[in-house]
């Protein structure tokens, strides 16, 4: 059954100006926070709810909340994810373009949480009309007491700035984030330090999905138990599935944790369109490893996903039919990465554009024997041994489309 949670009120007439997100109820859970809570009881609502990250990596957001020191002389800062740059991804723009109070209110509630005065969304450059969407709402909020000092006369001061990003998919990556928006190039940083000790300017920073931010009010205002019972024990809440490609109907499903990725396709995205076969599924984003279709009768969570060889990311799925060359999928991987690859880390910079050379050459029928294991070993040797995560991304999906779909690969060698 589709649960709407996140998406409530994506239809309710006016919805982005604050009066009417009040008429449904909004901002009575930074009531609820600020008034009747202490902030140390907020983040353990969030603890018990098992909010996982709905960005990528799937953490559990109040555990990540928790590693931000108490007593630092330094202000903390809480960063919002908004740059959706993962390809297939739909999902962020939908909450703030069709409800922005509700992020707003899921940031000043972690922002109390972990005792921030500053927070910024980031946000993908493209997005350009829901950043002035995001800007009003905040205009709003703050002219209602929701937002600047001393918030409904409770003493706690919050601050947001919506920060434009420049088209660059490594920003995503939360470090880069970091480095872009102290105004240098999106270049990841080593970790450990973690961002919740060092992070922004230095400073220890909470950095979360726009998703995962915008569960916030739900869980304050209905409990724990309630959004636990929303999906699994382990990965509380829905999650809003972007389903693109082949289907007859693709576009976002907010589904409970561990839905079936069967169901999700041919159920609620009606299926393959007429006369289409299903090849393959990419079950979170391009970076996730690709799915054969006798491999989709899985529960969509992070834990299981995982568990079949693939990531359960951004939960955008990708549907790809029997007709699409899967060297056109390959190709499509291969370029994207050795785009936005930032060049930082040797094994990623030349890997990635040694092997979208390789696959061009494939694709222009000059293939030779030894290509395809030259893409394996190419891509094995950016796997792990890079300093962010964006090298495993290109890697991994690369390396499933070579093991799983070999032999139809092999067709494309003509000087074997
Ligand atoms: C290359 C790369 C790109 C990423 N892009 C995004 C993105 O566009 N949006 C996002 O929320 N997380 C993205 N992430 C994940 C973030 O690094 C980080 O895990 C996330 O923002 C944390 O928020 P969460 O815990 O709420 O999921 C990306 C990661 C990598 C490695």
């Amino acid at each position: 059954m589709e649960e709407k949670v996140l998406t409530r009120h994506f239809d309710a007439e006016g919805i982005v100006r604050l009066d009417a997100y009040r008429r449904e109820g909004g901002y009575t859970a930074v009531e609820k926070a600020l008034t009747k809570m202490k902030s140390a009881e907020v983040m353990e609502e969030v603890k018990k709810a098992n909010l996982r990250g709905r960005g990528g990596a799937g953490f559990p957001a109040g555990v990540k909340w928790g590693f931000v020191p108490k007593d630092v002389p330094n202000p903390k800062y809480l960063c919002v994810n908004a740059d959706e740059g993962e390809p297939g991804t739909f999902k962020d723009r939908y909450i703030m373009s069709r409800d922005p109070h509700l992020l707003i209110e899921g940031i000043i509630i972690a922002s109390y949480a972990v005792g921030v005065h500053t927070a910024f969304i980031y946000i993908r450059g493209e997005y350009e009309a829901i950043a002035q969407k995001l800007e009003e709402a905040i205009a709003e909020a703050s002219k209602k007491g929701y937002l600047g000092k001393n918030i409904l006369g409770t003493g706690f001061d919050l601050e947001v700035v919506v920060h434009r990003g420049a088209g660059a998919y490594i920003c995503g990556e939360e470090t880069a984030l970091l480095e872009s928006l102290e105004g240098k190039r999106g270049h990841p940083r080593l970790k450990p330090p973690f961002p919740a000790s060092i992070g922004l300017f230095q400073c220890p920073t909470v950095i979360n999905n726009v998703e995962t931010l915008s569960n916030v009010p739900w869980i304050i205002r209905n409990g724990a138990d309630w959004f636990l019972k929303k999906g699994l024990p382990k990965d509380g809440g829905t999650r809003i599935f972007g389903v693109s490609g082949m289907v007859k109907k693709p576009g976002i499903y907010e589904l409970p944790v561990g839905t079936n990725l069967r169901t999700i396709i041919f159920d609620y995205a009606g299926g393959m369109k007429e006369g289409k076969e299903l090849k393959a599924v990419i079950p979170g984003g391009m970076s996730a490893p690709i799915l054969k279709a006798d491999e989709i009768d899985l529960p969509m969570d992070g834990d299981s996903v995982v568990g079949a060889g693939s990531m359960l990311g951004s939960a955008a799925i990708i549907v790809i039919d029997r007709d699409t060359p899967i060297l056109d999928v390959l190709q499509v991987v291969a370029e994207f990465y050795a785009h936005e690859s930032c060049g930082q880390c040797t094994p990623c910079r030349i890997g990635t554009s040694w092997i979208h050379k390789i696959v061009k050459r494939l694709a222009g029928g000059e293939g030779e024997r030894g290509d395809i294991d030259a893409i394996i070993r190419l891509a094995s040797n950016i796997k792990g041994k890079t300093l962010c995560p964006l090298g495993d991304a290109a890697a991994l999906p690369i390396l499933a489309i070579c093991r799983k779909f070999r032999q139809e690969l092999e067709g494309y060698l003509t000087h074997a």
